[in-house]
């Protein structure tokens, strides 16, 4: 599959533009192991068989389990995959998430992460979302020092603004950034035009929300329907469309979604839709 074409990353990770999203491998709440531990391995090892070369995950998806998993399906990994986690968040429990940007605390997960993955060095490691109680130079401090000890390959950030994003570009090379975005949450668009001007790499994460906009009689249902194609695989076509620096990681626990957004690399959409889809919005 072509997967949207590739983008490269920090000038020498070459990657498609539809990977996969390892966050919803988990148990309810994104808490625990997933209901079926085997056919959260098939999904990952289908993604892979079908070309995807980014998978997307966090220390925190489990926590732990989601990267586990990874490594456990697909160690040792095939030459060209990459694997992108994220510190900086802790769990209390199903659907509970707080932030912890503390150096220390970056440190700790950062080893545990690569312990898990299996490997000396992670290919992006993000950033997963500014703690408001620690200076963000003092987060994203600590990933430059990981990354100039070789722990880390990329650096990454994650649900930023225009103003955190510049801060941590004066401390470290920001390769990536990983905000929600898709057809009905448009609020990180600034933050989106500041990587396609300088070629950062943006992730949309909860790419395939579409909303009413995808109800029978919504724009997006009615260009599905003369596509013959899902309201998710008209969402995913539109973010790969919208900017060549977008990289979508829509995320299942099912091999048939799986093949389902992965085939939304092959629809193209005409520039008509793409107006009204952005009118939509
Ligand atoms: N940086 C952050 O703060 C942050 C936050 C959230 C997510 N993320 C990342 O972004 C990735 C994607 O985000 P997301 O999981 O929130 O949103 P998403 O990928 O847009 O949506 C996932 C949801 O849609 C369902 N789904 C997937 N494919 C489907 C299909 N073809 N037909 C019907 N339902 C389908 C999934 O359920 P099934 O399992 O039943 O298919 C799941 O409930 C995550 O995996 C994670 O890596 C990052």
């Amino acid at each position: 599959m072509t997967l949207g074409g590739t983008l490269t990353l920090g000038g020498d990770l070459e990657v498609h533009r539809l990977g996969f999203g390892a966050m919803r491998i988990t148990g309810e709440g994104v808490w625990g192991p997933p209901p079926d531990d085997d056919a959260a391995l098939a999904v990952l090892r289908r993604a892979v068989e079908l070309g995807v070369d980014l998978i997307d995950t966090a220390d925190s998806y489990g926590p732990a389990v989601s990267e586990e998993l990874i490594a456990e399906a697909l160690h040792p990994y095939p030459d060209g995959l990459s694997i992108a986690t994220k510190g900086g968040l802790e769990r209390g429990g199903p659907g509970q998430w707080s932030r912890n940007g503390r150096p220390e605390h970056l440190r700790v997960a950062c080893e545990a992460s690569l312990r898990r993955l299996r490997v000396d060095r992670i290919d992006l490691y993000q950033l997963h979302a500014p703690d408001p109680d620690v200076p963000y130079e003092d987060s994203v401090g600590t990933l430059k020092a990981l990354q100039d000890e070789g722990k880390i390959r990329h650096v990454g950030v994650s649900n930023v603004s225009p103003e955190q994003l510049e801060q941590a570009r004066a401390i470290v090379d920001v390769v990536t950034v990983q905000n929600r975005f898709n057809l009905t949450d448009r609020s990180s668009a600034d933050v989106l035009a500041v990587c396609e001007r300088d070629g950062i790499g943006f992730f949309p994460w909860f790419p395939l929300a579409a909303g009413e906009l995808a109800k029978p009689g919504g724009a997006v249902a009615g260009i599905a329907e003369s596509h013959d194609a899902t309201t998710g695989q008209v969402a995913l076509a539109w973010l790969l469309q919208r900017s060549p620096v977008m990289l979508a990681i829509p995320g299942t626990g099912s091999v048939d979604h799986l093949e389902e957004n992965l085939a939304a690399a092959q629809l193209t959409l005409g520039d008509d839709e793409m107006v009204t889809l952005e009118a939509a919005g």
